[in-house]
């Protein structure tokens, strides 16, 4: 990776809350050994995206996927949604991820639960994706587009690897109205999204690229009350985040992050499901 922005959306993610370590910590406290772990017992601490299994259940009936599937999970952070596909669906999922810490521990987790046979993890950009063209049955991604430069590109990656016939289904913040450049900097500094689409730029952007059977589902008055949940335990956790040096300790989050609430409250930043077919 070679520049600053590539640099901040790294570092964001390499002292985020959700990291191998803590999915590790909050299964042995719960379960109070690491012994003969099975996926289910991650489910309720590796998933890194709003509304938890539900949501992977919604893009997977979206995305066709079922026993045998070849499946690529673009920003697979943790590979929680990757390893509830395998588990749940028998999907055969490739997890594409960026960042250096992430990867490994996505892989660590995998092999604990025995499902490394199911779910492969690569580390990799989604604007230069590492697989061939048309192996995919679907692609899949949740809240990271956010974080990538170049969505188009992405998006275009997206479409090569599937088979004709193939299914994406992704979620990712979306405007409704533009944020102004304040709010834009503001995403940037404390949250490191990169730029957002539109609900209606997004749909546009997949049929320049060639997909079919576009459709867009609004999320954004579910996402308003997760996001008010999630800001208001980051607050009670706010001392033990500053102890751990996590981006949730850090004022410029908090500023963010309040920021956000605000922004879906009054319907210009929202949530987006977005479909389509090759
Ligand atoms: C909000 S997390 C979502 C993780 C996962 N989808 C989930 O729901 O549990 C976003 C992830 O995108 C990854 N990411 C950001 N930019 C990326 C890129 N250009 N290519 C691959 N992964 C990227 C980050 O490292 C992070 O793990």
């Amino acid at each position: 990776m070679s520049t600053t922005d590539d640099h901040h959306v790294l570092a964001f993610y390499s002292r985020h809350p959700i990291s191998r370590d803590q999915i590790l910590a909050g299964v042995q406290s719960s379960r109070g050994h690491l012994d003969g772990l099975a996926p289910q017992d991650l489910f309720a601490f590796d998933q890194d995206h709003y509304g938890g299994l539900a949501m992977v259940d919604a893009l997977a009936e979206r995305a066709g996927i079922g026993q045998g599937c070849q499946v690529a999970d673009f920003c697979a952070g943790l590979a929680g949604p990757a390893r509830y596909l395998a588990h749940k669906y028998g999907a055969i999922v490739t997890c594409i991820e960026l960042n250096p810490h992430r990867a490994p521990g996505a892989a660590d987790l995998t092999q604990r639960v025995g499902l490394a046979e199911r779910v492969r993890v690569v580390r990799g950009d989604v604007m230069r994706v590492p697989l061939a063209a048309q192996t995919m049955d679907a692609v899949i991604s949740q809240e990271a587009l956010l974080h990538v430069p170049d969505k188009r590109a992405a998006l275009s990656e997206a479409y090569r690897v599937l088979k004709p016939g193939g299914r994406l289904a992704f979620t990712d913040w979306a405007e409704h109205r533009r944020m102004n450049a304040a709010d834009a900097a503001s995403m940037w500094r404390g949250i490191a999204a990169q730029s957002v689409q539109s609900f209606a730029s997004y749909p546009q952007m997949l049929r320049e690229i060639g997909f079919r059977h576009v459709a867009v589902d609004d999320l954004t008055a579910d996402w308003g009350g997760i996001l008010e949940e999630r800001f208001a335990m980051y607050r009670k956790l706010r001392e033990e985040t500053q102890r751990l040096g996590t981006p949730s300790g850090d004022d410029e989050f908090y500023r963010s992050y309040a920021r956000l609430v605000a922004l879906v409250k009054e319907r210009t930043l929202g949530g987006g499901r977005f479909t389509a077919q090759k």
